[in-house]
């Protein structure tokens, strides 16, 4: 079984432990909860780098008052079962006062794909909680490569122009969504659905497939997007956005031309917020 660091103290003379054998070093940052999507991030961790760090910490800064903090997902003895078997080596599971000591005054403010109108809209906070605690991540850790999942796309555009803006020195690896069967992106947050909301819940993944499709077949992106809304709205959900941007810039998407293109959706179903992209 991996050890468990819950003290920075402890973090620190493992990670020295590592440096001495001159092993590089991969972070696997997460809330926990952990799915088959995270373990596909540990196993390409494990491939890229001689030792695999995973944190786990449900970052309050990241939530809103009104969001899920309390009641998302915490099961660390299942998480630690699991990396066990996905081979990692050291889980980093710090307590709030413990990334956030009294005193603590400084936020990391992220610009460019962290303000392009997606997530930013509807949790203004969010970008600025997961760039301060993925820096201080990094700084704890200091891993020589970090591995984040394409299910949060503009969150691995935000992390990647963090990493290059202030010279982290970590290589930012990015991995395709993993998949239920029935295509649903696996999400932490998938516990919160009923069994009549998990039925639909495919329905997001079918809808964007469906517009990726239609786009790459020359069909006019405004008028797909909308189709595809109301596909979602007479599925029963209620739609944040469902837009098209340019792939690397997440600018605003308006012809094929504007490519290559990246489809991107948030909605709610039921009080469940699910997000998911799909490059056309
Ligand atoms: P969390 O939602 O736990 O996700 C941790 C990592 O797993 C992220 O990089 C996310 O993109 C990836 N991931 C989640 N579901 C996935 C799936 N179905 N397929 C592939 N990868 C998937 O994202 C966060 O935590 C936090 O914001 C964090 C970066 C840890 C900062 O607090």
């Amino acid at each position: 079984r991996p050890a468990v660091a819950r003290t920075l103290k402890a973090l620190d003379r493992t990670i020295a432990g590592f440096r001495r054998k001159h092993e590089t070093v991969a972070l696997v940052p997460t809330m926990g909860a952990l799915h088959a999507g995270h373990l596909a991030l540990v196993r390409r961790a494990r491939r890229a780098a001689d030792r695999v760090v995973v944190s786990i910490f449900v970052n309050p800064a990241q939530f809103a008052p009104s969001e899920d903090f309390a009641s998302y997902p915490r099961r660390l003895a299942a998480d630690v079962s699991a990396l066990a078997e996905a081979r990692a080596d050291l889980v980093w599971a710090p307590d709030a006062k413990v990334m956030y000591p009294a005193g603590f005054a400084t936020r990391v403010a992220p610009e460019g794909p962290a303000l392009a109108g997606l997530e930013d809209k509807y949790r203004p906070h969010f970008f600025g909680g997961v760039a301060t605690v993925v820096a201080k991540l990094f700084g704890q850790v200091r891993p020589d490569i970090a591995v984040f999942g394409q299910k949060d796309y503009q969150q691995l555009k935000v992390v990647t122009r963090l990493a290059a803006d202030l010279d982290l020195r970590v290589k930012i690896i990015g991995l395709p969504t993993v998949r239920e069967k029935d295509g649903l992106a696996l999400s932490s947050r998938n516990l919160y659905l009923s069994p009549e909301e998990r039925g639909r819940a495919p329905v997001l993944h079918r809808v964007l497939a469906e517009c990726a499709d239609k786009i790459a077949a020359g069909r006019p992106i405004k008028a797909t997007l909308e189709s595809g809304a109301k596909a979602l709205a007479r599925a029963g959900f209620v739609l944040d956005y469902l837009e098209a941007r340019n792939a690397e810039t997440l600018a605003p998407a308006r012809s094929v031309k504007d490519g290559p293109i990246r489809l991107l959706v948030a909605a709610r179903l039921g009080t469940t917020r699910l997000i998911d992209n799909i490059a056309v």
